[in-house]
């Protein structure tokens, strides 16, 4: 199979955005290519557009004069699909519509060999659902690239529910020969990335619509973990329309599941038209001479605070970066590892790493900072201070956070401030993904990774926080908002008790 599909001429459907970024890396790969759409000389225009692409590779040094006549040479218009009777790959990227999908699979059934392998790059429909009808729905798969496909290193091979195993594996390898980084789904829902990403936009949309803090801090906090954007720039970037219709159509997909629930606040950007960039405006604004809200940034203490008695609790990474501070810094300080907390104990008030509880609920003299995930310089930490707390403690608790190496964002007390819950989610929604054998871990990681560029994979962070920790969070959000999008997944749960 694979050696038939590494010389097989492939036909490209569909000469849009994706269309032709696929037809250019088949035709890089070596493979002769037709590139047919339905819009009258849409796949000459779009090989006219390769040209120019190849010549900006070239001008850029990234491959020679020769190696671009070449591939462009390799791309030809098939003015029908009758044409195309010869090839042994198909890759569909036509509209986003069940119907159309389906119809061109049978008209195509009419047209190629019994042998011939079908593939369709839909972002969001069913695999199953598009080879229903097909005479061989085994040879249907899903191959599903990302925007810009040349660029992006991830391929999510998608098994249907008849999906043969020979064929998604000859796809398979087909992608890594692409020089891509396949990684297998089953086909549900979003897939792997669509799906996992959800969280990472929901997350601070929900603090927005609990006016719990600003898109530019939400942002920065998000940031500070290694995200290259923050939410509410990348929603921004994307266009809310697109996120929007993404978020819509999981949540439809899960039955309504109140766990992809989509965000009122992104709504009204969507109903007024603020879709972001492309609009000028959107969370930030785009326009001409336009100011956006910028962090508050605290000016470093004139001198140390001083206490009677210093305890830091907990231990682990974030206790460990605490002592080293204190010490740095000529601290006496006791350490409290047995304690069922993390962070810092001055004079009895209490800075506690997140647990998923707000401080109003833990205490009066209480202030929760967020879960600091890399310890650069002076990074930005959200944190909160407990309704109850003595106006002291509260102008106190930030400077301590300064004098451990954060860069402080007050942020209303919402339980699991917002790089913790963040990940928890994310890494939450990963568990139930490979709970339901949508994928392994090997692959959530390297889906987000190379998919979204996520800084790290959710089990990468997990390997580095906790599964007790996430359980415990997630727990504390569950009882908090009683709801179902808190709810723990059961992957976790079991790996809890397999490591306890
Ligand atoms: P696009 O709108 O840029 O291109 C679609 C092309 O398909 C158009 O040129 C249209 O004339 C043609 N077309 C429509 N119906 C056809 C038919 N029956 N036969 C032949 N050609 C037909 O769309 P885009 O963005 O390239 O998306 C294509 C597919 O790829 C969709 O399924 C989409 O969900 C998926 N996708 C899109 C991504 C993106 O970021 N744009 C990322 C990954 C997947």
């Amino acid at each position: 199979m694979s050696q038939t599909l590494n010389e097989a001429t492939v036909l490209v459907v569909g000469a849009g955005i994706m269309g032709a970024g696929i037809a250019q890396i088949a035709a890089q790969a070596g493979h002769q290519v037709l590139l047919y759409d339905v819009g009258a000389g849409a796949a000459a225009q779009a090989i006219t557009k390769l040209s120019a692409t190849f010549d900006k590779l070239v001008g850029k040094g990234k491959i020679t004069a020769a190696a671009a006549a070449e591939s462009l040479g390799r791309i030809r218009v098939a003015d029908r699909l009758a044409d195309c009777a010869a090839v042994g790959l198909v890759v569909e990227a036509i509209v986003e519509n069940l119907g159309v999908k389906q119809q061109l699979f049978n008209d195509l059934e009419g047209v190629v060999a019994a042998d011939c392998v079908l593939a369709t790059n839909t972002s969001s429909l069913s695999v199953t659902a598009i080879a229903n009808g097909m005479q061989h729905p085994e040879r249907l798969v899903g191959m599903h690239f990302f925007n810009p496909a040349p660029i992006m290193q991830l391929v999510e091979v998608v098994s249907g529910l008849q999906t043969s195993p020979t064929v998604a594996e000859g796809i398979f390898e087909l992608s890594a020969r692409w020089g891509k980084v396949p990684v297998y789904a089953r086909s549900t829902p979003g897939f792997i990335v669509n799906r996992i990403a959800r969280p990472f936009y929901a997350e601070t949309l929900a603090l927005l619509q609990e006016q719990a803090s600003t898109p530019s801090v939400l942002d920065a906090c998000l940031r500070a973990v290694g995200f290259r954007m923050g939410p509410c720039q990348l929603t921004d970037l994307i266009g809310h329309d697109t996120n929007f219709a993404v978020t819509q159509s999981v949540y439809a997909a899960n039955f309504y599941d109140k766990r992809f629930v989509p965000s009122l606040v992104q709504r009204e950007l969507v109903d007024g038209g603020l879709l972001g960039r492309k609009s000028k405006q959107g969370f930030y604004d785009y326009r001409d001479g336009a100011t956006n809200a910028v962090l508050i940034e605290m000016a470093a203490p004139e001198s140390l605070p001083r206490a009677h008695t210093i305890q830091v609790h907990g231990s682990g990474a974030v206790a460990e970066h605490i002592l080293a501070a204190l010490d740095r810094q000529d601290y006496r300080y006791e350490q409290v590892t047995a304690s069922d907390w993390q962070g810092l104990a001055v004079d009895g008030a209490q800075l506690r790493l997140t647990d998923g509880r707000t401080a109003t609920e833990l205490g009066s003299e209480v202030a929760v900072f967020d879960l600091p995930v890399r310890f650069a310089e002076n990074p930005v930490l959200a944190w909160a201070i407990s309704g109850r707390a003595s106006e002291r403690w509260a102008q106190t608790a930030p400077v301590w956070l300064q004098v451990l190496g954060f860069a402080p964002q007050a942020i209303a007390d919402a339980p699991g401030l917002v790089v913790a819950r963040t990940l928890a989610m994310l890494i939450n929604e990963a568990a139930d993904a490979v709970q339901q054998g949508v994928c392994t871990e090997q692959a959530a990681d390297a889906a987000m990774k190379l998919g979204v560029n996520y800084p790290a994979g959710p089990f990468e962070w997990l390997a580095d926080w906790s599964v007790g920790a996430v359980v415990e969070l997630l727990t504390h959000l569950d009882a908090y908002y009683a709801g179902e999008r808190y709810r723990v997944s059961p992957w976790l749960k079991q790996k809890q008790w397999l490591t306890a």
